[in-house]
Protein backbone atom coordinates (compact mmCIF):
# COMPACT_ATOMS: atom_id res chain seq x y z
CA UNK A 1 0.00 0.00 0.00
CA UNK A 2 2.97 2.24 -1.29
CA UNK A 3 0.39 5.22 -1.89
CA UNK A 4 -1.77 4.99 1.63
CA UNK A 5 1.99 5.01 3.23
CA UNK A 6 1.74 8.36 4.50
CA UNK A 7 -1.69 8.41 5.50
CA UNK A 8 -0.79 5.38 7.64
CA UNK A 9 2.17 6.72 8.94
CA UNK A 10 0.73 10.34 10.22
CA UNK A 11 -1.90 8.26 11.69
CA UNK A 12 0.15 5.95 13.28
CA UNK A 13 1.81 9.14 14.83
CA UNK A 14 -0.63 9.46 17.18
CA UNK A 15 -3.24 7.50 16.39
CA UNK A 16 -2.26 4.27 18.43
CA UNK A 17 -1.56 5.78 21.32
CA UNK A 18 -4.84 7.44 21.40
CA UNK A 19 -7.17 4.01 20.01
CA UNK A 20 -4.82 0.93 21.16
CA UNK A 21 -6.88 -1.04 24.02
CA UNK A 22 -5.36 -0.20 27.16
CA UNK A 23 -5.81 -3.64 28.40
CA UNK A 24 -2.67 -5.72 28.82
CA UNK A 25 -1.87 -9.17 29.18
CA UNK A 26 -4.22 -11.41 31.17
CA UNK A 27 -6.84 -8.66 31.76
CA UNK A 28 -10.96 -8.99 30.69
CA UNK A 29 -11.69 -7.94 27.24
CA UNK A 30 -14.64 -8.03 24.91
CA UNK A 31 -14.14 -9.03 20.93
CA UNK A 32 -17.52 -7.55 19.82
CA UNK A 33 -15.50 -4.16 20.58
CA UNK A 34 -13.02 -4.58 17.79
CA UNK A 35 -13.59 -2.11 15.29
CA UNK A 36 -11.85 0.22 12.56
CA UNK A 37 -11.71 3.15 13.35
CA UNK A 38 -13.64 5.79 12.22
CA UNK A 39 -11.56 7.95 9.43
CA UNK A 40 -8.54 5.99 9.48
CA UNK A 41 -9.59 2.33 9.71
CA UNK A 42 -7.30 1.45 11.96
CA UNK A 43 -7.65 -2.04 13.66
CA UNK A 44 -8.86 -1.58 17.38
CA UNK A 45 -9.80 -3.56 20.54
CA UNK A 46 -9.66 -3.14 24.03
CA UNK A 47 -6.19 -4.91 24.49
CA UNK A 48 -3.05 -3.11 23.75
CA UNK A 49 -0.45 -3.47 20.92
CA UNK A 50 1.23 -6.27 21.75
CA UNK A 51 -1.87 -8.81 22.78
CA UNK A 52 -4.99 -9.75 21.70
CA UNK A 53 -8.44 -10.66 22.87
CA UNK A 54 -8.82 -14.53 22.25
CA UNK A 55 -11.45 -16.70 22.77
CA UNK A 56 -11.99 -16.73 26.95
CA UNK A 57 -12.36 -12.86 26.42
CA UNK A 58 -9.03 -12.00 28.21
CA UNK A 59 -5.82 -10.47 26.26
CA UNK A 60 -3.40 -12.97 25.49
CA UNK A 61 -0.09 -12.35 23.64
CA UNK A 62 -0.08 -11.80 20.33
CA UNK A 63 0.76 -14.93 17.35
CA UNK A 64 1.83 -13.28 14.74
CA UNK A 65 2.55 -9.68 13.21
CA UNK A 66 1.99 -8.48 9.45
CA UNK A 67 4.60 -5.56 9.72
CA UNK A 68 8.47 -5.87 9.75
CA UNK A 69 8.46 -2.98 12.38
CA UNK A 70 5.24 -3.60 14.18
CA UNK A 71 3.95 -1.04 16.77
CA UNK A 72 4.11 -0.98 20.62
CA UNK A 73 7.10 -3.07 21.03
CA UNK A 74 10.01 -2.13 23.52
CA UNK A 75 13.97 -2.13 21.37
CA UNK A 76 14.64 -5.78 22.14
CA UNK A 77 11.69 -7.57 22.65
CA UNK A 78 10.81 -10.78 21.38
CA UNK A 79 8.59 -10.30 18.35
CA UNK A 80 5.57 -12.60 17.34
CA UNK A 81 6.85 -14.38 13.92
CA UNK A 82 5.65 -13.56 10.12
CA UNK A 83 4.03 -15.63 8.26
CA UNK A 84 4.79 -17.77 5.57
CA UNK A 85 4.14 -17.59 1.75
CA UNK A 86 0.64 -18.37 1.71
CA UNK A 87 -0.34 -17.79 5.05
CA UNK A 88 -1.05 -13.73 6.38
CA UNK A 89 -1.48 -12.40 9.51
CA UNK A 90 -5.16 -11.25 10.17
CA UNK A 91 -5.74 -7.77 12.08
CA UNK A 92 -6.08 -9.25 15.42
CA UNK A 93 -2.70 -10.56 15.20
CA UNK A 94 -4.10 -13.94 16.71
CA UNK A 95 -1.88 -16.65 14.19
CA UNK A 96 -1.49 -17.37 10.92
CA UNK A 97 -4.25 -18.06 8.71
CA UNK A 98 -3.81 -19.66 4.58
CA UNK A 99 -4.57 -16.86 2.13
CA UNK A 100 -8.51 -17.02 1.62
CA UNK A 101 -9.87 -17.93 -2.03
CA UNK A 102 -11.94 -16.03 -4.69
CA UNK A 103 -14.81 -14.80 -3.08
CA UNK A 104 -13.90 -15.33 0.63
CA UNK A 105 -14.19 -12.60 3.07
CA UNK A 106 -11.19 -10.41 3.55
CA UNK A 107 -10.26 -7.94 5.93
CA UNK A 108 -10.50 -3.89 5.03
CA UNK A 109 -7.81 -2.79 2.61
CA UNK A 110 -5.65 -6.36 3.18
CA UNK A 111 -5.15 -7.30 -0.19
CA UNK A 112 -2.23 -9.74 1.31
CA UNK A 113 -5.20 -12.19 2.68
CA UNK A 114 -6.41 -13.10 -0.56
CA UNK A 115 -5.16 -15.77 -3.01
CA UNK A 116 -3.07 -14.71 -5.79
CA UNK A 117 -4.60 -15.60 -9.30
CA UNK A 118 -2.83 -18.28 -11.48
CA UNK A 119 -1.48 -15.19 -14.18
CA UNK A 120 -0.31 -13.48 -10.75
CA UNK A 121 2.84 -12.43 -12.80
CA UNK A 122 0.74 -10.33 -15.48
CA UNK A 123 -1.36 -8.61 -13.33
CA UNK A 124 0.63 -8.40 -10.23
CA UNK A 125 0.82 -4.00 -9.41
CA UNK A 126 4.19 -3.05 -10.55
CA UNK A 127 3.66 0.68 -10.02
CA UNK A 128 4.39 0.95 -6.22
CA UNK A 129 0.93 2.76 -5.62
CA UNK A 130 -0.64 -0.51 -3.88
CA UNK A 131 -2.76 -1.15 -6.82
CA UNK A 132 -3.48 -4.88 -5.69
CA UNK A 133 -0.96 -7.78 -4.01
CA UNK A 134 0.37 -10.51 -5.97
CA UNK A 135 -2.77 -9.85 -9.08
CA UNK A 136 -4.68 -9.93 -5.97
CA UNK A 137 -7.64 -7.17 -4.26
CA UNK A 138 -10.11 -6.95 -1.30
CA UNK A 139 -12.62 -5.03 -2.57
CA UNK A 140 -15.72 -3.90 0.26
CA UNK A 141 -14.29 -6.94 1.92
CA UNK A 142 -14.42 -10.05 -0.70
CA UNK A 143 -11.48 -11.31 -2.34
CA UNK A 144 -11.08 -10.72 -6.03
CA UNK A 145 -8.28 -11.01 -8.55
CA UNK A 146 -7.64 -7.91 -10.33
CA UNK A 147 -8.53 -8.99 -13.91
CA UNK A 148 -11.40 -6.86 -15.40
CA UNK A 149 -10.21 -5.53 -18.72
CA UNK A 150 -10.85 -2.78 -21.02
CA UNK A 151 -14.30 -2.11 -21.16
CA UNK A 152 -15.67 -4.51 -18.87
CA UNK A 153 -17.58 -3.94 -15.63
CA UNK A 154 -15.50 -3.58 -12.33
CA UNK A 155 -15.76 -3.50 -8.94
CA UNK A 156 -14.43 -0.08 -7.21
CA UNK A 157 -14.23 0.80 -3.74
CA UNK A 158 -14.26 4.24 -2.02
CA UNK A 159 -12.78 5.28 1.37
CA UNK A 160 -12.73 8.38 2.44
CA UNK A 161 -9.75 8.97 5.07
CA UNK A 162 -9.79 11.75 7.69
CA UNK A 163 -6.83 14.01 7.09
CA UNK A 164 -5.31 16.67 9.10
CA UNK A 165 -4.18 19.59 8.88
CA UNK A 166 -2.55 22.00 11.22
CA UNK A 167 -5.84 24.42 10.81
CA UNK A 168 -8.16 22.26 9.14
CA UNK A 169 -9.97 18.78 8.20
CA UNK A 170 -10.60 16.97 5.30
CA UNK A 171 -12.04 14.18 3.75
CA UNK A 172 -9.12 12.36 1.39
CA UNK A 173 -11.11 9.83 -0.72
CA UNK A 174 -9.09 6.76 -1.82
CA UNK A 175 -10.72 5.34 -5.10
CA UNK A 176 -9.57 1.30 -5.54
CA UNK A 177 -10.60 -1.18 -8.67
CA UNK A 178 -10.03 -4.71 -9.77
CA UNK A 179 -8.90 -3.40 -13.23
CA UNK A 180 -6.23 -5.04 -14.64
CA UNK A 181 -2.62 -3.09 -14.44
CA UNK A 182 -2.85 0.04 -16.92
CA UNK A 183 -6.55 0.44 -16.12
CA UNK A 184 -9.05 2.47 -13.74
CA UNK A 185 -12.57 1.54 -12.83
CA UNK A 186 -14.79 4.84 -13.83
CA UNK A 187 -16.65 5.31 -10.76
CA UNK A 188 -19.84 5.80 -12.87
CA UNK A 189 -19.82 4.03 -15.75
CA UNK A 190 -17.83 0.80 -13.94
CA UNK A 191 -16.06 0.24 -16.58
CA UNK A 192 -12.35 -0.18 -17.02
CA UNK A 193 -10.73 2.79 -18.57
CA UNK A 194 -7.09 3.21 -19.80
CA UNK A 195 -4.75 5.09 -17.87
CA UNK A 196 -4.14 8.67 -19.35
CA UNK A 197 -1.15 10.18 -20.15
CA UNK A 198 0.82 13.38 -18.77
CA UNK A 199 -1.69 16.38 -19.23
CA UNK A 200 -5.02 14.34 -20.22
CA UNK A 201 -7.87 15.56 -18.48
CA UNK A 202 -8.21 13.84 -15.30
CA UNK A 203 -10.72 13.92 -12.20
CA UNK A 204 -8.83 11.73 -9.89
CA UNK A 205 -5.33 10.89 -9.01
CA UNK A 206 -6.15 6.69 -10.09
CA UNK A 207 -6.63 8.08 -13.79
CA UNK A 208 -3.40 9.12 -14.17
CA UNK A 209 -0.66 6.73 -14.70
CA UNK A 210 1.45 8.84 -12.95
CA UNK A 211 -0.80 8.59 -9.94
CA UNK A 212 -0.87 12.74 -10.08
CA UNK A 213 -4.56 14.85 -11.17
CA UNK A 214 -3.43 18.06 -10.45
CA UNK A 215 -5.58 20.85 -8.93
CA UNK A 216 -5.55 22.24 -12.47
CA UNK A 217 -7.50 19.05 -13.78
CA UNK A 218 -4.96 17.85 -16.04
CA UNK A 219 -2.04 14.76 -15.50
CA UNK A 220 0.84 15.97 -14.03
CA UNK A 221 4.08 14.11 -13.68
CA UNK A 222 4.48 11.67 -10.53
CA UNK A 223 4.86 13.02 -7.35
CA UNK A 224 7.68 11.02 -6.53
CA UNK A 225 9.59 11.46 -9.78
CA UNK A 226 13.15 13.03 -8.90
CA UNK A 227 13.69 16.75 -10.55
CA UNK A 228 15.69 16.60 -13.57
CA UNK A 229 17.49 19.89 -13.76
CA UNK A 230 19.06 20.49 -17.77
CA UNK A 231 22.29 20.30 -19.10
CA UNK A 232 22.45 24.03 -19.52
CA UNK A 233 21.96 24.98 -15.85
CA UNK A 234 24.71 22.94 -15.16
CA UNK A 235 26.51 24.62 -17.36
CA UNK A 236 25.61 27.98 -16.29
CA UNK A 237 26.33 27.05 -12.75
CA UNK A 238 29.31 25.68 -13.68
CA UNK A 239 30.24 29.29 -15.61
CA UNK A 240 29.36 31.41 -12.79
CA UNK A 241 31.54 29.63 -10.15
CA UNK A 242 34.56 29.89 -12.31
CA UNK A 243 33.55 33.25 -13.00
CA UNK A 244 33.20 33.93 -8.89
CA UNK A 245 36.74 32.22 -8.54
CA UNK A 246 38.65 34.04 -11.34
CA UNK A 247 36.45 37.73 -9.91
CA UNK A 248 37.76 37.02 -6.90
CA UNK A 249 41.20 36.36 -7.62
CA UNK A 250 41.48 39.98 -9.85
CA UNK A 251 39.75 41.51 -7.27
CA UNK A 252 42.38 40.21 -4.41
CA UNK A 253 45.25 41.31 -7.09
CA UNK A 254 44.25 44.81 -7.85
CA UNK A 255 43.86 44.82 -3.93
CA UNK A 256 47.31 43.31 -2.97
CA UNK A 257 48.56 45.37 -6.05
CA UNK A 258 47.73 48.96 -4.10
CA UNK A 259 49.12 47.83 -0.61
CA UNK A 260 52.53 46.55 -2.77
CA UNK A 261 52.45 49.98 -4.33
CA UNK A 262 52.76 51.54 -1.38
CA UNK A 263 54.71 49.74 0.93
CA UNK A 264 57.36 49.51 -2.39
CA UNK A 265 56.79 53.65 -2.27
CA UNK A 266 57.48 53.67 1.60
CA UNK A 267 60.91 51.43 1.31
CA UNK A 268 61.80 53.71 -1.59
CA UNK A 269 61.45 56.57 0.62
CA UNK A 270 62.93 55.36 3.48
CA UNK A 271 66.22 54.08 1.01
CA UNK A 272 66.12 57.87 -0.15
CA UNK A 273 66.54 59.15 3.10
CA UNK A 274 69.02 56.78 4.60
CA UNK A 275 71.25 57.57 1.18
CA UNK A 276 71.03 61.27 2.03
CA UNK A 277 71.89 60.60 5.29
CA UNK A 278 74.76 58.84 4.53
CA UNK A 279 76.01 61.41 2.06
CA UNK A 280 75.54 64.09 4.80
CA UNK A 281 77.36 61.76 6.92
CA UNK A 282 80.50 61.40 4.81
CA UNK A 283 80.32 64.76 3.58
CA UNK A 284 80.45 65.51 7.51
CA UNK A 285 83.53 63.14 8.37
CA UNK A 286 85.29 64.80 5.03
CA UNK A 287 84.63 68.09 6.57
CA UNK A 288 85.81 67.56 10.02
CA UNK A 289 88.95 65.79 8.64
CA UNK A 290 89.50 68.69 6.69
CA UNK A 291 89.27 70.74 9.65
CA UNK A 292 91.48 68.62 11.66
CA UNK A 293 94.05 68.53 9.20
CA UNK A 294 94.51 72.38 8.83
CA UNK A 295 94.50 73.10 12.84
CA UNK A 296 98.02 74.23 14.04
CA UNK A 297 99.44 71.59 15.82
CA UNK A 298 101.11 73.64 19.20
CA UNK A 299 102.07 72.47 22.43
CA UNK A 300 100.82 68.81 23.49
CA UNK A 301 97.48 69.74 22.19
CA UNK A 302 96.40 66.78 20.87
CA UNK A 303 93.73 67.16 17.69
CA UNK A 304 91.05 65.23 19.76
CA UNK A 305 91.27 67.50 22.85
CA UNK A 306 91.12 70.82 20.58
CA UNK A 307 88.21 69.37 18.95
CA UNK A 308 86.12 68.02 21.92
CA UNK A 309 87.22 70.20 25.01
CA UNK A 310 85.07 72.80 26.11
CA UNK A 311 87.78 75.22 25.46
CA UNK A 312 88.79 74.05 22.20
CA UNK A 313 85.05 73.74 21.07
CA UNK A 314 84.62 77.60 22.03
CA UNK A 315 87.72 78.93 20.25
CA UNK A 316 87.19 77.00 17.37
CA UNK A 317 83.29 77.19 17.15
CA UNK A 318 83.92 79.47 13.76
CA UNK A 319 85.53 76.62 11.77
CA UNK A 320 83.58 73.93 13.28
CA UNK A 321 80.42 74.60 11.98
CA UNK A 322 78.52 71.33 12.10
CA UNK A 323 79.60 70.54 15.80
CA UNK A 324 77.29 70.74 19.06
CA UNK A 325 76.19 73.21 20.48
CA UNK A 326 77.66 73.56 24.34
CA UNK A 327 74.67 72.46 25.62
CA UNK A 328 75.78 68.78 23.78
CA UNK A 329 79.13 68.89 24.33
CA UNK A 330 78.90 66.69 27.42
CA UNK A 331 76.96 63.98 26.38
CA UNK A 332 79.53 63.98 22.75
CA UNK A 333 82.28 64.13 25.35
CA UNK A 334 80.77 60.77 26.98
CA UNK A 335 80.15 58.83 23.82
CA UNK A 336 83.68 60.12 23.07
CA UNK A 337 85.64 58.97 25.74
CA UNK A 338 83.25 55.33 25.77
CA UNK A 339 84.21 54.09 22.30
CA UNK A 340 87.07 55.94 21.28
CA UNK A 341 87.18 58.98 18.45
CA UNK A 342 88.22 56.52 15.31
CA UNK A 343 85.21 54.49 15.77
CA UNK A 344 82.39 57.11 17.05
CA UNK A 345 83.47 59.08 14.60
CA UNK A 346 79.60 59.06 12.54
CA UNK A 347 77.35 58.05 15.48
CA UNK A 348 78.65 61.37 17.68
CA UNK A 349 77.82 63.32 14.55
CA UNK A 350 74.35 61.56 14.15
CA UNK A 351 73.78 62.16 17.80
CA UNK A 352 74.05 65.89 17.13
CA UNK A 353 72.75 66.32 14.38
CA UNK A 354 68.74 64.50 15.53
CA UNK A 355 69.28 64.04 19.34
CA UNK A 356 65.44 63.20 19.42
CA UNK A 357 66.23 60.71 16.62
CA UNK A 358 68.39 57.74 18.31
C1 LIG B 1 -6.44 -16.51 26.70
O1 LIG B 1 -5.36 -15.79 27.26
C2 LIG B 1 -5.01 -16.15 28.58
C3 LIG B 1 -3.88 -15.25 29.03
O2 LIG B 1 -4.29 -13.94 29.07
C4 LIG B 1 -4.62 -17.60 28.64
O3 LIG B 1 -4.31 -17.96 30.00
C5 LIG B 1 -5.74 -18.45 28.10
O4 LIG B 1 -5.35 -19.81 28.08
C6 LIG B 1 -6.11 -17.99 26.72
N1 LIG B 1 -7.26 -18.73 26.23
C7 LIG B 1 -7.23 -19.45 25.12
C8 LIG B 1 -8.50 -20.16 24.75
O5 LIG B 1 -6.23 -19.54 24.44
C1 LIG C 1 1.26 -15.25 -5.62
O1 LIG C 1 0.15 -16.06 -5.95
C2 LIG C 1 0.53 -17.34 -6.45
C3 LIG C 1 -0.73 -18.04 -6.85
O2 LIG C 1 -1.64 -18.11 -5.78
C4 LIG C 1 1.31 -18.11 -5.39
O3 LIG C 1 1.73 -19.34 -5.91
C5 LIG C 1 2.54 -17.28 -5.00
O4 LIG C 1 3.24 -17.90 -3.96
C6 LIG C 1 2.12 -15.91 -4.59
N1 LIG C 1 3.28 -15.11 -4.34
C7 LIG C 1 3.42 -14.39 -3.25
C8 LIG C 1 4.68 -13.62 -3.11
O5 LIG C 1 2.58 -14.36 -2.37
C1 LIG D 1 -11.25 -12.85 -13.02
O1 LIG D 1 -11.36 -12.85 -11.61
C2 LIG D 1 -12.55 -13.40 -11.10
C3 LIG D 1 -12.49 -13.23 -9.58
O2 LIG D 1 -12.31 -11.90 -9.22
C4 LIG D 1 -12.68 -14.82 -11.50
O3 LIG D 1 -13.88 -15.37 -11.04
C5 LIG D 1 -12.61 -14.92 -13.01
O4 LIG D 1 -12.63 -16.26 -13.43
C6 LIG D 1 -11.38 -14.27 -13.54
N1 LIG D 1 -11.39 -14.23 -14.98
C7 LIG D 1 -10.39 -14.68 -15.68
C8 LIG D 1 -10.53 -14.57 -17.17
O5 LIG D 1 -9.36 -15.12 -15.15
C1 LIG E 1 -22.11 -4.60 -16.31
O1 LIG E 1 -23.01 -4.78 -15.21
C2 LIG E 1 -24.32 -4.34 -15.46
C3 LIG E 1 -25.12 -4.52 -14.20
O2 LIG E 1 -24.49 -3.98 -13.11
C4 LIG E 1 -24.88 -5.12 -16.62
O3 LIG E 1 -26.16 -4.62 -16.93
C5 LIG E 1 -23.99 -4.98 -17.84
O4 LIG E 1 -24.46 -5.81 -18.90
C6 LIG E 1 -22.59 -5.40 -17.50
N1 LIG E 1 -21.70 -5.10 -18.63
C7 LIG E 1 -20.80 -5.98 -19.01
C8 LIG E 1 -19.98 -5.57 -20.20
O5 LIG E 1 -20.62 -7.04 -18.47
C1 LIG F 1 -10.71 23.32 4.94
O1 LIG F 1 -10.42 22.64 3.72
C2 LIG F 1 -11.52 22.60 2.81
C3 LIG F 1 -11.13 21.74 1.62
O2 LIG F 1 -9.82 21.96 1.23
C4 LIG F 1 -11.87 24.05 2.40
O3 LIG F 1 -12.94 24.06 1.51
C5 LIG F 1 -12.18 24.85 3.64
O4 LIG F 1 -12.38 26.20 3.29
C6 LIG F 1 -11.02 24.75 4.64
N1 LIG F 1 -11.40 25.44 5.87
C7 LIG F 1 -10.56 26.22 6.52
C8 LIG F 1 -11.05 26.81 7.79
O5 LIG F 1 -9.44 26.44 6.13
Amino acid sequence: MTWLLPLTLLFSLWGPLADAGSVNYGGACQVGNQKLEFGTYQFQSDCDSTSFCNSSSLCDHKGCRKDEYPFGYATGANLPPRCDTGFFCPDEGDQCLPVLAVGSPCQFDRDDECEGPPNFKDLADKTGYGLNVNGSVCLNNVCMWANATLGNNCTVENTGYTVYSSTNETVNIVSRDNCSPGLYCDSKAAVCMAMKDLAASCDADKECSSFNCLASGVCGVSADKPKHVATWVYVVVGICILGGIIATLIGMYFLHRGHRTAEREKRMQYWREQNAFRQNILQMQETARHSIMSLPQSGNHSPRSTVYSREGLASEESQLPMLAPQSKSSALRHQFSDDGFDGSEESIVIQRRDPGRF
